[in-house]
Formats: C-alpha cells, structure tokens, sequence
C-alpha cells in the first residue's frame, strides 16, 4: 500500500492574461507536502508564490494539472465538492491574521468551531486549551485592536489549527513581524506541523520565517527549487 501526502500538486501550469498573450506564471509544477513536514517558499516578488497557495488550496484552480488533497484528486470535482474538501482539510494563514473586529481572541475560535458543527463545550475547551498553548491564555478575552501584532498573529494561528486542518497554508505569516516575532510564530507553525501532523506550506522570505523548516523551496521561472540550508 502507498500512502499519498497530504498535499500533492503535479504539472501545475497556470497562465494569466497578458496583453493578447499570457504569461505562464507556473510552469509545469510538481510540489508533495508530507503529513507533519513544514515546507517554505520564497522567491521574487510576482513570481507566483501567492498563486501557487491559491491553487495548491484549492481556492483557484490551474489550467491544468492535479492537486490531490488528503488522497482525492480535486481537477474533475465540482466548486461545491472542492469547497467542500477545503473546509474538511485545509486552513489558511494571512500576512496580517484578518480578525473580525468585534470578537475576541476565544470568539474568533470559537466561530470556527460552531461552522464545523462541534458542540459549544467542546469548542470552547479547545480553544482555551490552543490559547494557552500559543502563550495567549491571558489575553483571550481582548478584541483584536487590544492585541499586539504577533498576538494578533498567533490568534490567527490558533484559529487555524482548530479547524484541525489536514494540510496548513501560510502567505507571509511573519512578514509583518519583528525578528524575535516571526521566530516565535514560525516555532509554533513548525511545532503545530510535527506535533499534529499537518502538511504545512508558508511562503517566508525572511531567515526568521524559514529557519524551522524541514525543506526550503524557492520558486523561480515557474518552478521550485531546493535551497541549499544555510
Ligand atoms: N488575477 C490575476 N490576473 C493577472 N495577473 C495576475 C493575477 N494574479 C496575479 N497575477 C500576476 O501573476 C504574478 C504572480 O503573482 P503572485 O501574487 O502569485 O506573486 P508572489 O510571488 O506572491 O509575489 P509577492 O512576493 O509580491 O507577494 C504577478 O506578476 C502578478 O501580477
Ligand atoms: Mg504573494
């Protein structure tokens, strides 16, 4: 039996408009993201990482190839099937943590769990508990203007990881943070990886972003390549 990575882009090409042409932004992509490995991509500015996350999340589709995620090939499904395989599988993380305004840190969590059904005990249990273990036990109860930059950050992370995402992606989570921040943030990210096993996919420029990976990707003309460790 062979198992299949939780995350799984082959012979991605996406292509945008271009004047009466278009431009191949990813060209012929291959890309595995093992369950409890943690992956980072950097590469120019308007090389395609944001795109390749959009696609590998399957928030927009290429113009051809495959992603498989958690072992189903997502090319021939419907939108509703592949909302559907996002929101059983996959959670995201943004450059700045996109908090609603009037909830505070646990409500932000706790939102998350009544979309997915669970019960409001349970719910607010493990939120406090990922709270706690993001070093925000004391600041669960402030809106998000009461929150710093990286608490705000690590809230956003804490929301993710409730969802109990099969495959975690992340566009600059750490670009908008201080050196010690961003470790701090890309600890937890690579700890979340390896302690819960999911498949983690960050677009990180800086050392502090990339330092905790298991694999450094840098995408270049369309396709990735592995980075020396420094
Ligand atoms: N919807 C779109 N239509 C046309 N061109 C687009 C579209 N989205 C992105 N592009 C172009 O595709 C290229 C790749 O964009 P993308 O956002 O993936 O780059 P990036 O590597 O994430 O860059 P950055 O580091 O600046 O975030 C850019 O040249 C961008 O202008
Ligand atoms: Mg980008």
């Amino acid at each position: 039996m062979t198992t299949t990575a939780p995350l799984v882009c082959r012979e991605i090409v996406v292509t945008y408009p271009d004047g009466p042409d278009r431009r191949t932004i990813l060209d012929n992509l291959d890309l595995e993201v093992a369950a409890g490995e943690i992956v980072t991509i950097a590469g120019d500015s308007g090389s395609g990482k944001s795109t390749l996350l959009t696609v590998a999340g399957l928030l927009r589709r290429s113009d051809s190839g495959e992603v498989t995620i958690a072992g189903d090939a997502t090319s021939g499904l419907s939108e509703r099937r592949r909302t559907g395989l996002r929101r059983d599988h996959i959670a995201f993380i943004y450059q700045s943590a996109n908090l609603l305004p009037t909830l505070t840190a646990i409500e932000q969590l706790q939102l998350v769990g009544h979309i997915r059904g669970h019960r409001p005990s349970t719910t607010r249990a493990l939120a406090g508990s990922l709270l706690d273990d993001l070093g925000l036990g004391d600041r669960a109860h402030q809106l998000p203007a009461q929150l710093s930059g990286g608490e705000r950050q690590r809230v956003g992370i804490a929301r993710a990881l409730i969802a109990e995402p099969t495959v975690l992606i992340a566009d600059e989570p750490t670009a908008s943070l201080d050196p010690a921040r961003a470790d701090s943030v890309a600890a937890i990210l690579a700890d979340a990886a390896h302690e819960r096993g999911i498949a983690t996919l960050v677009v990180a420029h800086d050392d502090a972003g990339r330092r905790r990976a298991d694999r450094r990707l840098r995408l270049h003309d369309g396709n990735l390549l592995e980075e020396p460790s420094t």
